[in-house]
């Protein structure tokens, strides 16, 4: 093995949250020496709704992280100047389904309820309305939703692109292919042990989505979320050729195979391929060490999208090819939290020089978080109320 290389920071992950953190740091350390190190290499799209885009919404049921989203808008604003392109495009988000369903989304009515508190303008919709106005078709009488017009799809490669290109305009160093498979904290720093090679850092964030659970689990922090590889398809349309339709949610009641939750992103404003990508957001049969991801959809999955394509999304090419791809979720056990990001500090010996970002759909909060993260490996207060991310 190689002998330590010392580094001011180094960060584990370089999805959104790791370059965001990277970018930054070091744009407020400019004579710091910063390392982000990965498994694999840029844009791996493995995890979160994996593809080219993400759901950009502000709308939370709860209060505390729906003001962590208006904060997390405005930071978009200013990555989008910085960056000097556009990431998010306002396409709208649409709910609907069962209002009453409670969902790991959070629930439509209470939505409502907190859109209002927080005099966010909605139009509330029933379900014959949203039929009409977006072509879906046979939903239940019952079900009824919302469009929100500020929400949208989040450009993942630009953005990502974007970031990486502004670390290393500062100088932030960056090494692909490279696993960790241990740190070690005392303290004045961590030594970060790869599987080739040995780094040693005053400050380390662990961000490597599915990988953060395992490497803070030998440090005796107990991280309390699940993996799932969730299914997805995209089709072509073979109507409806409105371009810009919202991205959408179906909250409905779970049924014995599954939690039944489908959402979907209409062909992007940005790419020209025009497929709709249809995903199933089950919450069954988490990965575990002995069941590891195949990178494959579960066909039994395919089939449920499939149906659901064909019952209620009339416009989609039924007599067209699908494909089918996977991607992985990890998402807090607990019903009642959405991510997990803070200081290690008292958790285990040398905690207070690792900082943890792991689990929730967060690509959201990628600059949000890219500040708080930086935050923290500068042993500040962060700016924001971040009680509700904490562990
Ligand atoms: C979200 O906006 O958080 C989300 C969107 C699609 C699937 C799961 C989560």
């Amino acid at each position: 093995m190689h002998t330590s290389e010392e580094w001011d920071v180094v960060i584990i992950g370089a999805g959104p949250i790791g370059l965001s953190t990277a970018w930054n740091y070091a744009r407020e350390n400019k004579q710091h020496k910063v390392l982000v190190l990965d498994k694999y290499g840029l844009m791996t799209q493995l995890a979160g709704t994996s593809g080219e885009e993400r759901h950009w919404r502000l709308q939370y049921s709860e209060i505390d992280i729906f003001r962590l989203t208006l904060e997390a808008d405005k930071l978009w604003q200013a990555l989008e100047k910085n960056a000097d392109r556009k990431l998010i495009h306002r396409t709208g988000s649409l709910w609907f389904g069962d209002a009453d369903v409670w969902t790991n989304e959070g629930q439509i009515t209470q939505t409502m309820k907190s859109m209002d508190e927080m005099a966010l303008p909605y139009e509330r919709l029933s379900i014959r309305a949203i039929e009409q106005r977006f072509g879906f078709t046979h939903f239940d009488a019952n079900y009824e939703g919302f469009l929100q017009r500020d929400g949208g799809v989040i450009d993942v490669k630009g953005t990502l692109s974007a970031l990486y290109a502004l670390a290393s305009e500062l100088n932030v160093s960056f090494a692909f292919g490279q696993e960790v498979v241990a740190l070690e904290p005392d303290s004045t720093g961590v030594t970060v042990i790869g599987a080739e090679q040995r780094f040693r850092a005053r400050k380390v964030l662990v961000a490597s989505g599915p990988g953060s659970k395992k490497l803070v689990g030998q440090l005796d922090i107990d991280l309390a979320l699940s993996t799932y590889e969730m299914a997805c398809i995209s089709m072509l349309r073979s109507e409806r050729t409105t371009a810009n339709d919202p991205f959408w949610f179906a909250f409905q009641q779970p049924v014995a195979s599954d939690s039944n939750l489908f959402y979907g992103f209409p062909p992007n404003p940005w790419s020209v391929n025009g497929f709709d990508r249809l995903g199933t957001d089950f919450e069954v049969d988490p990965l575990s060490d002995t069941h590891g991801p195949s990178y494959r959809a579960n066909p039994l999955h395919v089939e449920r999208a499939l149906e659901f394509a064909q019952r209620h999304m009339p416009f989609l090419a039924p007599d067209r090819e699908h494909y089918a791809s996977s991607c992985l979720a990890v998402l807090p056990t607990d019903p009642q939290r959405q991510f997990y990001l803070d200081s290690a500090r008292g958790r285990c010996h040398g905690g207070e020089n690792v900082v943890v970002s792991a689990g929730g759909w967060a690509f959201k909060f990628t600059p949000l978080m890219g500040e708080i993260c930086a935050d923290l490996l500068s042993d500040k207060s962060p700016r924001w109320d971040i009680s509700a991310l904490r562990f």
